[in-house]
């Protein structure tokens, strides 16, 4: 018979938030938040830095699509219970990185119980210990699941487009973090932008919004030029910066990296 000494057990604690954990999230789908989440995450990597890329798009996970990669293990059997997180992580070697893809073999984790994701957004702060940066790509919009996970994130970069849109959807989840969660480090990027002034002019339009009805003014981590190798790289399943390390979004993304890892 086994008896277990309660001075043994250890609480289970939510670990505190992660200066490590950056959480790239959008209003809007489709402006390019996951191909800027695996973007950044190569820039960092390149940098000598430590760094895991997590799928926290539970419905529309497709980070793997994005890298061509085919992932032995995904989030779908840590949700399954047949794996712990860390065992879920697969090597991405051409880019210097760790991925945890979140594809499902039953389908989409949309519908997952908001108190297993807490299970998982708890291990992912305690695996990013063992990180230099771990980059969140979260789903669109505002619901509960994606603010539970960005809670985890000490960091936010809020990605939008030159689009009203897209412009007024990032302000609706800036203001939903600023009531949430005040004390986030939130960030914008204006993503494929016609030209880096016509972002600088998205972002003032958006700045303006935000010291005007939220007192607050979050700053622009950067503007990413629009670049039609973005599209080809995708296409090709092949990282931007390995396959045309020179385009414009490239460079672009190279130096919000540089800037970030500067403070
Ligand atoms: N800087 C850019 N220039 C041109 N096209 C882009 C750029 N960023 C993203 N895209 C396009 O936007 C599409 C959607 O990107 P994706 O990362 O899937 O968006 P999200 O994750 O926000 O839904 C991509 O297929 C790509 O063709
Ligand atoms: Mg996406």
């Amino acid at each position: 018979m086994s008896t277990v000494d309660p001075s043994m057990v250890v609480p289970r604690m939510a670990p505190a938030k992660q200066r490590s954990i950056l959480a790239i999230a959008s209003g809007k789908g489709g402006v390019g938040k996951t191909w800027f989440a695996i973007t950044l995450t190569h820039a960092l990597a390149k940098r000598q830095q430590r760094v895991l890329l997590f799928d926290g798009d539970l419905g529309l996970a497709n980070i793997d699509i994005q890298l061509g990669l085919m992932p032995r293990h995904d989030l779908g059997s840590v949700v399954a219970g047949k794996l712990t997180l860390n065992q879920a992580a697969t090597h991405f070697a051409s880019g210097g990185f760790d991925v945890i893809a979140g594809r499902s073999g039953s389908g989409s984790l949309a519908n997952i119980p908001a108190s297993r994701l807490q299970l998982i957004a708890d291990d992912l702060a305690l695996m990013a210990r063992d990180y230099d940066r771990v980059i969140l790509d979260l789903g669109a919009g505002v619901e509960k699941a994606v603010r539970q996970l960005a809670s985890t994130a000490h960091t936010i970069l809020v990605v939008t487009s030159d689009e009203p849109t897209a412009l007024t959807d990032a302000y609706a989840f800036i203001k939903i973090n600023a009531i949430e969660r005040p004390e986030t480090d939130i960030r914008v990027v204006v993503n494929a932008s016609n030209s880096t002034r016509e972002g600088e002019r998205t972002y003032t339009t958006l700045l303006k919004a935000c010291q005007g009805f939220l007192r607050i003014s979050p700053p622009l981590a950067g503007v990413v030029r629009r670049d039609t190798r973005v599209r080809e790289a995708i296409r090709n399943q092949t990282p931007l910066l390995t396959r045309y390390p020179n385009s414009e979004a490239a460079l672009d993304v190279e130096a919000l990296a540089d800037r970030l890892l500067a403070g």
